[in-house]
């Protein structure tokens, strides 16, 4: 998907949740008010125009990505996102999404993130500390980890909703095993041409899969790779 608008217009996170709302991107009003309580301007850089509708550099040659790509993914998770369900976020790079799930999924569910970047972690356990999901935090039910998303994060599944924040060649298999019944995952797949990729996992245990947007993604991959510039 295109981004919305152009430049640095945009200076309050209200007007940028309003504008994602007349443009059809946001549709629910549980999504509109998660972006509303988490301002991205926390998530960001502090020399970074917060509200522009473009991926942004957050060092380590990765990128928050697009106000309307989260708009997007919070979309199509939000039936999956329940108070007391289990959230995971692969590749939670600033916390930006991690603390949204944590509000959607409340004090009762989980929401956990994992970063391979052990700064990006503390940077963005920082972020959610001065955010609506610090409380969370601290009290256990929002937690990020060092580790290789690619084999998702054991300890909480299963999960209801996954999202990936970086493009996967294929979907990873430790996903779909940690993916409930029910649950949704959606991916970024592909290397130079992506798809974002809805999962389904339906009831008995089979998978129904579809395209939903061309997208271009950081791609999900190794430390060492990543930190030479892939
Ligand atoms: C486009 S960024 C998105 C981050 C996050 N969704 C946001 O908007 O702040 C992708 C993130 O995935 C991370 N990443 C890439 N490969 C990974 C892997 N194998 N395991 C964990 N994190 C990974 C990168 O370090 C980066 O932080």
């Amino acid at each position: 998907m295109e981004r919305i608008w152009r430049g640095s217009s945009i200076n309050k996170n209200k007007e940028m949740v309003d504008r994602l709302q007349s443009h059809g991107v946001i549709r629910s009003q549980k999504v509109a008010e998660v972006m509303e309580t988490i301002d991205r301007a926390l998530f960001v850089p502090a020399d970074t125009p917060p509200y522009v509708d473009n991926p942004m550099q957050i060092g380590y040659n990765v990128t928050i990505s697009a106000p309307h790509m989260h708009a997007m993914c919070l979309e199509l998770l939000e039936n999956h996102l329940k108070p007391g369900m289990h959230a995971l976020d692969v590749g939670s790079g600033t916390g930006y999404l991690t603390a949204c799930f944590a509000i959607m999924v409340e004090q009762q569910g989980r929401a956990v993130g994992v970063e391979h970047i052990p700064e990006l972690v503390e940077s963005s356990t920082r972020n959610i500390q001065r955010s609506a999901a610090a409380e969370l935090l601290k009290e256990g039910p929002l937690s990020v980890h060092v580790g290789d998303g690619r084999l998702g994060w054991p300890d909480f599944a299963p999960y209801d909703a996954i999202h990936v924040g970086a493009a996967s060649p294929e979907i990873p298999p430790a996903l779909v095993e940690q993916l409930k019944p029910g649950g949704r995952l959606v991916i970024p797949v592909g290397n130079i041409f992506q798809d974002l990729q809805v999962v389904d996992k339906n009831m008995d245990g089979s998978l129904s899969v579809r395209s939903e947007t061309s997208v271009r993604y950081v791609p999900l991959t190794s430390r060492e790779a990543q930190l030479r510039g892939y």
